[in-house]
């Protein structure tokens, strides 16, 4: 009851926040702050990679309060992320995170073919990253030197259920075939012994074989970068909920009870598990995208595990809530993330905190709208 009653005050205050914001930044689509402001990614880069989850935000608030502003918004969204399927180069594993949150979400409210066309578009891209011979959908571009057609990263595990959703959407098989294909490998590739995992594999793109592993984002090779955790919880269990695979479970899991292990007695979740003892850059990204994968684990555990994940979560949150920016002033709420450990910039906020931040507490008081 008591977690209860904070989950709705947090709720409330999102909502009373987020509209002022949402006024502010209605026909931008933020990622980073200036002064405390949201910049335009739209105007900067409509190809980036976190351009979705202003629309996800969009969806999520107007799901849960019914206001028209968010609907307007979201849509807007999305037909200005419409210039990025036109842009080759701009087309990377990323399209989940991009049209999961606008497209789809837009289609399954609203029946829109356009939306629907839009997705499979993405859908399409996505899976025609897959490379046969090592399994896996290849990360990003390169300057066309191929130098990173043998790179899979963690973070796609997000990005797959595009391809669950194209496969039920049209019924053909091969959305379903290359996003397995893909989460197996990575169960195989990237998840160690103890549960945590690697950021970035190298392939020999043309043998399949594995080459090396990189520290990519995190503080080195062989480290636990803390976004990265968080995406192999949360998109391993996706990949359970939308195929059924029990290995996929006992693998979120797996990674879960790493990541809970790891928890500073703060619960404030460092850059990388690994980092020295010193450094206390923190990332509020990878706290607020954990939780959401250990309410979802909750949901699917036996009773006498689900106390265990729900309480991590709540005390990710907790943690997250009472370190946030509530004042109307700032478009930022979650101020303490980082993009990756090397990065001369630590501890700023990032507009995809606050997605999944939102996302959790949804969750928390029943009134999310499922997008993954
Ligand atoms: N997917 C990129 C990142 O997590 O920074």
């Amino acid at each position: 009851m008591e977690n209860q009653n904070w989950s709705n005050e947090v709720s409330e205050k999102i909502k009373r926040k987020m509209l002022k914001v949402t006024e502010r930044n209605r026909s931008k689509i933020p990622y980073l702050t200036v002064d405390g402001l949201y910049e335009d990614m739209a105007e900067k880069d409509i190809c980036w990679w976190t351009n979705g989850f202003w629309g996800g935000i969009m969806w999520q608030l107007y799901h849960a309060t019914g206001e028209k502003i968010y609907y307007t918004a979201a849509v807007e969204t999305e037909d200005k992320l419409e210039e990025n399927l036109h842009v080759y180069r701009g087309m990377d594993h990323d399209s989940g995170f991009k049209w999961l949150l606008t497209a789809v979400a837009d289609y399954r409210i609203t029946g829109s073919v356009r939306s629907r066309d839009r997705a499979l578009i993405a859908a399409n891209s996505l899976a025609g990253r897959y490379n046969l011979a090592g399994r896996f959908i290849r990360a990003w571009n390169d300057d066309g030197n191929g130098d990173k057609a043998g790179w899979a990263i963690i973070d796609c595990m997000m990005n797959l259920p595009l391809l669950y959703w194209a496969h039920k959407e049209i019924h053909d098989p091969r959305f379903l075939q290359i996003a397995m294909a893909h989460a197996d490998m990575a169960m195989k590739t990237f998840v160690r012994k103890d549960g945590s995992v690697n950021h970035i594999v190298v392939f020999d793109p043309a043998t399949g074989e594995v080459m090396k592993s990189l520290g990519g984002q995190g503080y080195g090779e062989g480290s636990s970068w803390t976004r990265g955790q968080a995406w192999a919880l949360y998109g391993f269990t996706l990949s359970y909920i939308h195929t059924g695979k029990e290995e996929y479970l006992h693998t979120a899991k797996k990674v879960a009870n790493y990541f809970m292990s790891n928890i500073p007695e703060s619960g404030l979740i460092p850059v990388d598990f690994c980092q020295p003892a010193d450094c206390t850059w923190e990332d509020g990204t990878a706290a607020a995208i954990a939780a959401c994968g250990l309410l979802e684990i909750e949901k699917l555990a036996a009773e006498s595990e689900k106390p265990m994940y729900h309480q991590a979560a709540v005390r990710l949150l907790k943690a997250l809530d009472a370190e946030a920016c509530w004042e109307d002033e700032k478009d930022y709420i979650i101020e303490k993330c980082t993009a990756a450990f090397h990065d001369e910039k630590h501890d700023f906020p990032m507009m995809y905190a606050d997605y999944y931040f939102i996302e959790a507490i949804w969750k928390l008081c029943g009134q999310e709208n499922f997008m993954w």
